[in-house]
């Protein structure tokens, strides 16, 4: 199996469930995984999953380990503003990266080129070395700014992957519906998952 190096962002939309659950299961499936989180989305990881994320990244680390039961060896934690990292320049690219759930905040800062953080950083070098830069943006409803952003970055080949599962395999728990999304998320990134629903004959 091909193994690939994929930076997930976590920023503070709601949607922490979905992170969880890709991180498991990139992990799990032997991928070389680089985890930066936002400022907010550690107040999100604690509202929605009792997360306990903080700038110490040792300490979150540990943490991840007792919740996945893992010693994630694959796992890499990178700060916010570790611009030593080798996700902030183009020299040594990762295959893709993930920023689910995606703020509006952040949306709005890589479709401006801020790169005021590592998240924002990361995201404007993949979109320079022609890489895969998926997003999943969270909010309700979308105003015309929100959509002139997602708009513009779908222009320059980001792909827009909104968190919006179908009812159509007949959900019976949430867990259902994080994983219609998830494994959406997970095509595109081509990487298989055994045994997940694929529809039609
Ligand atoms: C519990 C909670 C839920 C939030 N949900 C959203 C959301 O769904 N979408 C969004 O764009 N912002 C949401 N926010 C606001 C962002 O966290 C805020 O705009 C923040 O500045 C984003 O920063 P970041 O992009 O650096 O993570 C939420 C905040 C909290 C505390």
């Amino acid at each position: 199996m091909i193994t690939k190096k994929i930076l997930i962002a976590m920023t503070g939309a709601s949607g922490a469930p979905y992170t969880r659950r890709l991180l498991e299961l990139l992990v799990d499936a032997h991928h070389q995984v680089y985890f930066i989180y936002s400022k907010a989305a550690q107040i999100v990881a604690k509202q929605e999953l009792d997360w306990q994320l903080s700038d110490d990244l040792q300490s979150s680390k540990l943490f991840l380990t007792e919740i996945f039961q893992s010693s994630l060896e694959n796992l890499t934690l990178v700060g916010i503003e570790d611009w030593f990292s080798c996700v902030a320049s183009g020299s040594n690219m990762v295959d893709s990266m993930l920023i689910c759930p995606c703020s509006m905040g952040t949306l709005s800062a890589i479709a401006h080129g801020l790169s005021d953080n590592l998240i924002e950083r990361a995201a404007d070098v993949v979109l320079k070395e022609n890489k895969q830069l998926i997003l999943v943006p969270r909010e309700m409803p979308f105003s015309s700014i929100h959509l002139e952003n997602m708009l513009k970055l779908s222009q320059i080949g980001a792909e827009i992957i909104p968190p919006i599962p179908g009812f159509y395999y007949q959900p019976k728990k949430i867990e259902d519906l994080i994983d219609f999304v998830v494994i959406r998320i997970l095509k595109h990134l081509e990487v298989d998952i055994p045994d997940s629903p694929k529809w039609g004959r």
